[in-house]
This record gives structure tokens, C-alpha cells and sequence, in this order.
């Protein structure tokens, strides 16, 4: 008898909790997609909330807010390439932080698809072949490439310190002797490129250390580019008006279809390599 009860208790507690789950069709009176099966449902639920992204142990700076404000500035400023081409030049914030064009283009083709920076702090491995492992030194990249930015460290920790060493100067301490060293360095250049090479060791160390740090402010200001509450969240948090009747049958050709195969977590992937033929 007891045990029944529990039993009645337990089938209770299902039933509330599938009925408030599956709100599709009941609150919204339509019955053209049909109702989630409880399969269905379980798979919706392993593809949102997003949680906060992951410790990046690479990063001091990775969850300092002053950092990602410095970041947000320096990642949307033109003035940290010769030629005017900001990281906004490409990851724009009217295209879900990309460009728009079916490969980059700023200086010269770079003949791959831009991809956003929407939850790249979640993943591993970034760009389309994974050759980055961390957001920070994901940014040197593009900076220093002649396809893209045409920059250089040299040419970045100078700007840096002409627009904004006020604020750079409350997120990190600066190496020594950098207040007079910085304004004597030449006025661009990386490693492999005589200006950068003939300098003296420390003060290449200094200026990589500089940029380093650079970077960390704009890899903290990524990490706060995040997909979180979007409509899909909303909708598997219960607010059955989130979506359209057209997104709702799209999500559930995606089911039917087994996109989540792949496309499996909040991410909308599983972060690994396939091979598509
Ligand atoms: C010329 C256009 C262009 C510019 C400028 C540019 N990017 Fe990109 N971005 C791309 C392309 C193209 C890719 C894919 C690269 C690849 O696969 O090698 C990419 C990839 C990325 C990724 C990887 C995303 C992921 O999920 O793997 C990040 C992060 C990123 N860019 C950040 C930046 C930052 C920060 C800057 C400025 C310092 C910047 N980008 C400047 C075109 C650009
Ligand atoms: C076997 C794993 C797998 C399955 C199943 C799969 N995908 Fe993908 N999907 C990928 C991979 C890998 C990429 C990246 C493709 C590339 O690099 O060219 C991708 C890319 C995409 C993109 C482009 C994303 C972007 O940011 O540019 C979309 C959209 C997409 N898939 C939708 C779907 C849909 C819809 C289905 C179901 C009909 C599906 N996928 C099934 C693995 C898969």
C-alpha cells in the first residue's frame, strides 16, 4: 500500500513535470508541428541552458572586467592596423559577429569562411582546422597577418599606448623601464622582420609581454559573447512564445533529421573533427 502511494507520488511528479515541460502546441493551440514526444523533449533539454564558459587557465585576465572593457575598445578600434581594418572590419555585430561574405576579404582574400566569435570561449580548439587552442593567442593572427590586419606587435603595443595606457595601466603592471622604453621601439614590426629581430632580448620580451597582455583583454572581452538566453533558451525554459511556428517544425526536422548527432550540446556542436566527404 505504501508502497503504491510512493508509486502514485512518483507518477505525479512525471506527469507535472512532462506536462510543464512541453508547453509547445497546448499553449499555443496549434497542433500543426504535433506534440514533442518525451524523447524528443529529453534531446531539446541536453541543447540549452548554456552554461557560463569554461575557466581558461591560459588567461589571467580572462574574467577581469576592466580587461574586457579594454578589450571591447581595442576590438572594435581601426587604429590598431596601419591600413584601418579593426577585428570589426570582419566580425561585425549586425552579422552575428561575422562578415557576411562567403570567404574574409579586408587586404586580400584569406579564402575561409569568417566564423563568429559568438561562444568561442567554449571551445577547444578554434578556427575552421583547430590550429588555435587558445582565444588569446587566437587574436595574434589576425593582427599580424598581411591578409588581414597588416599589423604587428610593434605597430599594436604603440597604439595601445598612445589611445589607451590609462587603462592598460589598472589592469596590469608594466614591465620595467617601459614608461621610456615603449616610445623608443620603431614604429612597427613582428618576429622575422629585421625591426623586431635586432632589438635587444628584454626589450623584446617586454613588448611580447605587452602584447600578450593585449591580447588577454581582447579574449576577455569574447568570453563575454555568448549565446545565452537566446530564443531557443528562452523556449526550453518554458516560454512557449519564443519561437515561431517555423522555428518550432525547424527544430523538429532537426530531431527527426539526427542534426543532433553532431550539432549535440548547447553549443550547437560537439567540438570535434568530421569528416564530411
Ligand atoms: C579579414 C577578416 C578578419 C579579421 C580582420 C579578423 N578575423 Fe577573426 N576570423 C576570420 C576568419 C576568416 C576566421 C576563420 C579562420 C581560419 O579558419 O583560419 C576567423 C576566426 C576567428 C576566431 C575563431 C572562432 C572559432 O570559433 O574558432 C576568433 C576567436 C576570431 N576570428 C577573432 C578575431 C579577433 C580577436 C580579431 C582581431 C584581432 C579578428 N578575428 C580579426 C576573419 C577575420
Ligand atoms: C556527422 C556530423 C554532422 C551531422 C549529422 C550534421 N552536421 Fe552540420 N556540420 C557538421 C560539421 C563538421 C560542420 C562544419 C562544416 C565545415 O567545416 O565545412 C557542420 C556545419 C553546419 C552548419 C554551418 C555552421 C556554421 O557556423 O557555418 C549548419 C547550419 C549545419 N551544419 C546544419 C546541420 C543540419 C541542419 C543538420 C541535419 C540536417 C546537420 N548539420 C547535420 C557536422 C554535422
Amino acid at each position: 500500500m505504501y508502497k503504491h502511494l510512493v508509486m502514485m507520488l512518483v507518477v505525479g511528479l512525471v506527469w507535472v513535470r512532462t506536462g510543464s515541460m512541453a508547453p509547445v502546441e497546448a499553449q499555443t493551440g496549434t497542433a500543426a508541428t504535433g506534440e514533442w514526444t518525451a524523447a524528443e523533449w529529453a534531446k531539446a533539454r541536453r541543447l540549452s541552458p548554456l552554461p557560463p564558459p569554461p575557466r581558461d587557465a591560459t588567461n589571467a585576465l580572462a574574467d577581469h572586467d576592466k580587461a574586457a572593457e579594454l578589450g571591447h575598445l581595442l576590438f572594435f578600434d581601426p587604429r590598431l592596423s596601419p591600413h584601418g581594418v579593426s577585428c570589426a572590419t570582419c566580425h561585425r555585430p549586425e552579422c552575428g559577429m561575422t562578415d557576411g561574405l562567403p570567404v574574409g576579404h579586408t587586404l586580400a582574400p584569406v579564402h575561409r569562411n569568417t566564423m563568429t566569435i559568438v561562444n568561442s570561449a567554449y571551445y577547444r580548439w578554434l578556427t575552421w582546422d583547430g590550429a588555435r587552442d587558445s582565444l588569446w593567442h587566437q587574436a595574434a593572427g589576425p593582427i599580424e597577418s598581411p591578409k588581414e590586419m597588416g599589423s604587428s606587435r610593434l605597430y599594436v603595443v604603440r597604439a595601445v599606448m598612445q589611445h589607451y595606457e590609462q587603462a592598460l595601466k589598472q589592469i596590469v603592471e608594466l614591465p620595467s623601464g617601459w614608461a621610456s622604453m615603449w616610445r623608443q621601439l620603431p614604429p612597427a614590426g613582428q618576429p622575422g622582420e629585421a625591426a623586431f629581430d635586432r632589438l635587444p632580448p628584454d626589450r623584446q620580451a617586454a613588448v611580447n609581454r605587452v602584447f600578450a597582455t593585449i591580447l588577454k583583454c581582447i579574449a576577455a572581452y569574447e568570453r563575454k559573447i555568448v549565446s545565452a538566453a537566446a530564443p531557443f533558451d528562452r523556449y526550453v525554459a518554458g516560454d512557449s512564445t519564443a519561437l515561431s511556428l517555423a522555428s518550432r517544425r525547424g527544430f523538429q526536422h532537426f530531431l527527426r533529421l539526427a542534426c543532433d548527432t553532431c550539432h549535440n550540446t548547447p553549443l550547437f556542436s560537439d567540438d570535434e573533427f568530421h569528416n564530411l566527404g
